[in-house]
């Protein structure tokens, strides 16, 4: 089963997916949503298109924007979905503001994410060549630790999981899973 099988298929009601790149999550939305806006700073990645919206069997909507700066009125997620963007987003602190600020009380985020690596070899390798993979790799980090991440910014994890996926290890350690807020 592919990662994004694993998280994406639990979005329900109004989502907003922080993002979405070229679109790779979209196929594993289900019915279960109202709506699904995607917002993302880089329209050229959007442009990539690997899924054609128009046969998605629920509403959508693309935005070019930031997780730090997000055009929502508060309180109007049910979900909000990100996967693979932690790493990226400069300011998270900002970001986290804007998630809390949009997602309705009872909401809930979804995330599937690579990160800091549980082995110590794994993880000074991560720290070394972080430097550089981030100049040549969009800004990605590979040694943000996801969980501490997300529990630090007013979020409680309810449900938790993680391996490394085959691979090059320093860029494989998945954490994927469901969190409420605080
Ligand atoms: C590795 S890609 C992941 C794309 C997609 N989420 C996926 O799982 O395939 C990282 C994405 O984060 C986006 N990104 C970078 N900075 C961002 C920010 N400040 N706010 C929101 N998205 C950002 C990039 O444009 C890119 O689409």
């Amino acid at each position: 089963m592919k990662q994004r099988e694993k998280i994406i298929p639990l979005a329900t009601g109004n989502v907003l997916e922080i993002g979405v790149g070229s679109g790779l999550n979209l196929p594993y939305y289900t019915k279960n949503i109202e709506k699904l806006t995607a917002i993302d700073p880089s329209k050229e990645l959007w442009d990539r298109g690997v899924v054609n919206t128009n046969t998605l069997p629920f509403d959508f909507e693309f935005l070019i924007a930031e997780a730090e700066n997000i055009p929502a009125k508060n309180q109007s997620f049910d979900t909000i979905v990100i996967t693979y963007t932690l790493c990226t987003i400069p300011n998270l602190k900002k970001a986290f503001s804007e998630i809390k600020r949009i997602l309705k009380p009872n909401g809930k985020l979804l995330f599937c994410e690579h990160g800091k690596a549980p082995d110590n070899f794994v993880q000074k390798y991560q720290n070394i060549i972080n430097p550089v993979w981030k100049k040549i790799g969009g800004g990605c980090n590979l040694n943000r630790n996801i969980p501490a991440i997300i529990e630090e910014n007013g979020f409680t994890i309810s449900k938790l999981e993680t391996m490394y996926l085959p691979g090059w290890k320093p860029a494989s350690f998945n954490y994927w899973g469901i969190a409420e807020m605080k």
